[in-house]
């Protein structure tokens, strides 16, 4: 039986990191999971290449759009490959197999009625290749909260609300279209409010496929990108997927647009999505914008990968956010794998070297530690079925602890001093190799190499990854059969060190992938030159002289403000400061202030706020805004 899944087609806009590794990983695991239950899966991941965003990324780097991407995408491939991700396809939009696809969609939904053309106006994120229903001119982006620009074009349009019922039927009939449950309902709340109708072509965009229609339309990216998971697998039986893993903030696109494009084309639905979490790193979102974000690589390079693996699946609730640091990774693998899961597999396997000549004994387990096996078997099925990852590793972890409380309890090298003792020795090591068996077998969708070793170190025959997990079950391990070569799998990590050597790859890393996006690496970093930065560094802050605008409490936040300030930009920027204990808002009403203007957006208290204010404070103190004795104009820039 197949099981076809996919993860979103990554934006080449940015290189890769640990966001875009997580749902591959993810998406990897549970091919791997599938694969054990005896499904032939097949895994898509690729990169999605047109639209506004790519094109200017590609100018500021100096390159065609076509070199562009394909460095980038070429960038993806390597960094999963070597991650060891095992994908099936790789789709880059820019395939002329994907653009044959995309243009038989449009005709197909055109003969079915539900194309029309004509016109808009209205606000477009051109960094999220989005245009902002409900948003006036000078709005900001809701997602990105970059200022939106305000176009107005021919186009040809979805009639998306013909689906509102049809989706809503969808999603009634097939509960688990949607999950985790939260993504579910706020995707029947949109449904519910209406739709309205969806522009499908661009004319202000050049880099874009060729709509087949008169005058220069391409096509607008996300009726594109959605269809890349068709185009991925063209010519073969593998559509319709059986799962999309997508990230949180592109639920509406896949839950809506995506099922109502198949049903006009009248072509078979997904079975199923599901959103995970994003990583956060210092409380935010890890995206190449907030400039925040973590590369896998160097932390392969010191810890292994499978460190990686095992601490997001493990640390994050599968659907929901979580935090990712290198402080909690390490401390994660010492306790967990090196001394956990490392620790059981070596104890194990040199109690069987030592006390039976590295040969499986022949003896009766103990019927605690099977029955125990057999919870942990069936609860872990149950709850990777579900992608409850982090709790199936729960469960295994507990079932870990179980077994080393029982060695403890019959502690074998007391056994192995008297001779009468020789079969409760026996009993132990043939119930802890059995343990360890299974939890080898358990454990393969997430760590296929690190179990790959222990499997071969129990002296299994085969991969461990052919094994039917489906079909585990305790007492499948065959007395007498001689253990491998015992080595450790998981030796301890000093945190200090490893943690200085992650972030100085890391560093590498930033560099190498911003020479690959064509931006310039920085020469010399402040820490290398006595702390002291050169006037390029300083020319790096956009410092500019604002006026306050308007100014208000942000609601439950004691310390922050909420303001516009008028930057000598077409639209005044709305900042979020934490100056609320200082100064009254009509205090600093039409003040005239200093704003780091380039400053990544930041999410606080769900307000985009884009830049920061500057003010100077004493440790403890409260903050004084920086200001002029002289006029100067806003929008004039500090040097
Ligand atoms: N190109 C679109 C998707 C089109 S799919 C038909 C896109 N690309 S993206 O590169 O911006 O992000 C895609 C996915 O990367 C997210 O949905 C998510 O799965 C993953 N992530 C990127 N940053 C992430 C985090 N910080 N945390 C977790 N996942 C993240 O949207």
């Amino acid at each position: 039986m197949k099981y076809y899944l996919t993860t979103p087609i990554y934006y080449v806009n940015a290189a890769p990191h640990l966001g875009h590794a997580y749902c591959t990983m993810a998406a990897e695991t549970i091919k791997r999971f599938k694969q054990m239950q005896g499904y032939d899966a097949r895994l898509t991941t690729g990169s999605d290449e047109h639209g506004q965003k790519v094109e200017r990324a590609a100018k500021a780097a100096g390159k065609t759009p076509e070199e562009y991407t394909t460095a980038v995408a070429n960038e993806f491939r390597s960094e999963w490959d070597k991650l060891g991700i095992q994908y099936d396809y790789f789709i880059r939009t820019s395939d002329p197999k994907h653009h044959e696809t995309v243009r038989d969609m449009f005709e197909r939904c055109r003969k079915n009625g539900y194309i029309y053309e004509g016109s808009y106006t209205g606000q477009y994120c051109a960094n999220c290749e989005l245009y902002v229903n409900d948003a006036k001119p000078g709005d900001p982006c809701p997602d990105c909260g970059r200022p939106t620009e305000t176009v107005t074009e021919q186009n040809y349009f979805f009639k998306l609300s013909a689906f509102q019922q049809k989706l809503l039927d969808l999603f009634e009939s097939n509960p688990n279209f949607i999950r985790p449950e939260t993504r579910r309902n706020e995707v029947l709340a949109f449904v519910r409010s209406g739709l309205k109708d969806l522009s499908i072509t661009r004319t202000t965009i050049k880099w874009g496929i060729p709509a087949p229609v008169e005058g220069k339309h391409v096509f607008y990216v996300w009726f594109d990108a959605l269809i890349s998971y068709m185009s991925a697998v063209k010519g073969t039986d593998l559509w319709p997927a059986d799962l999309h893993l997508i990230g949180k903030e592109i639920v509406r696109f896949h839950a809506v647009y995506w099922p109502a494009f198949l049903m006009a084309a009248d072509l078979p639905l997904p079975k199923a999505l599901y959103a995970h979490g994003w990583i956060l790193f210092e409380n935010d979102k890890m995206s190449k914008s907030r400039g925040n974000v973590v590369k896998p690589m160097p932390i392969h390079q010191v810890m292994g990968i499978e460190a990686l693996r095992y601490f997001l699946m493990r640390e994050i609730v599968f659907g929901q956010d979580g935090s990712f640091s290198y402080d909690a990774l390490v401390t994660r693998y010492n306790s967990d794998l090196a001394n956990g899961l490392g620790n059981l597999a070596s104890r194990t396997l040199t109690m069987i070297q030592q006390y039976n000549g590295g040969a499986i004994p022949a003896a009766e387990s103990d019927p605690a530690v099977s029955a125990a096996a057999q919870q942990a078997i069936t609860n872990t099925i149950a709850l990777f079925e579900n992608f409850d990852f982090s709790r199936g590793l729960e469960v295994i972890w507990s079932f870990i602890s179980a077994v080393d409380r029982f060695i403890v309890q019959q502690a074998p090298w007391k056994l192995a001093k008297d001779p009468a003792a020789k079969d409760q020795l026996d009993s132990t090591l043939y119930t802890t190799a059995e343990a360890l068996r299974i939890v080898t077998v358990l454990l393969a969708p997430v760590m296929p190499v690190a179990t790959g070793k222990i499997w071969k170190q129990l002296g299994m025959a085969g991969q461990v990854a052919s094994t039917r997990i489906d079909a585990l079950a305790w007492g499948q391990l065959k007395p007498g059969q001689q253990i491998g070569e015992i080595a450790p799998v998981f030796p301890r990590i000093d945190a200090k060190d490893a943690i200085e050597k992650m972030r100085a790859l890391e560093a590498e890393a930033t560099a190498q992938q911003a020479a690959l996006l064509g931006k310039p690496a920085p020469k010399e970093s402040a820490a290398s030159s006595n702390g002291h930065i050169g006037i390029e560094d300083f020319a790096k802050v956009d410092l500019r002289v604002g006026v306050v605008l308007s100014a208000e409490p942000v609601k439950g936040a004691d310390k922050l403000l909420h303001l516009k300030v008028d930057i000598g930009e077409p639209e005044p920027r709305t900042i979020v400061a934490g100056i609320a204990e200082a100064y009254k808002p009509e205090q600093i009403l039409n003040r005239k202030v200093v704003i780091v203007a380039n400053l990544a957006p930041r999410k606080l208290r769900g307000i985009m706020s884009q830049g920061m204010i500057v003010a100077a404070s004493i440790d403890g103190g409260k903050p004084v805004l920086a200001g002029f004795l002289e006029d100067i104009p806003a929008g004039a820039r500090l040097k």
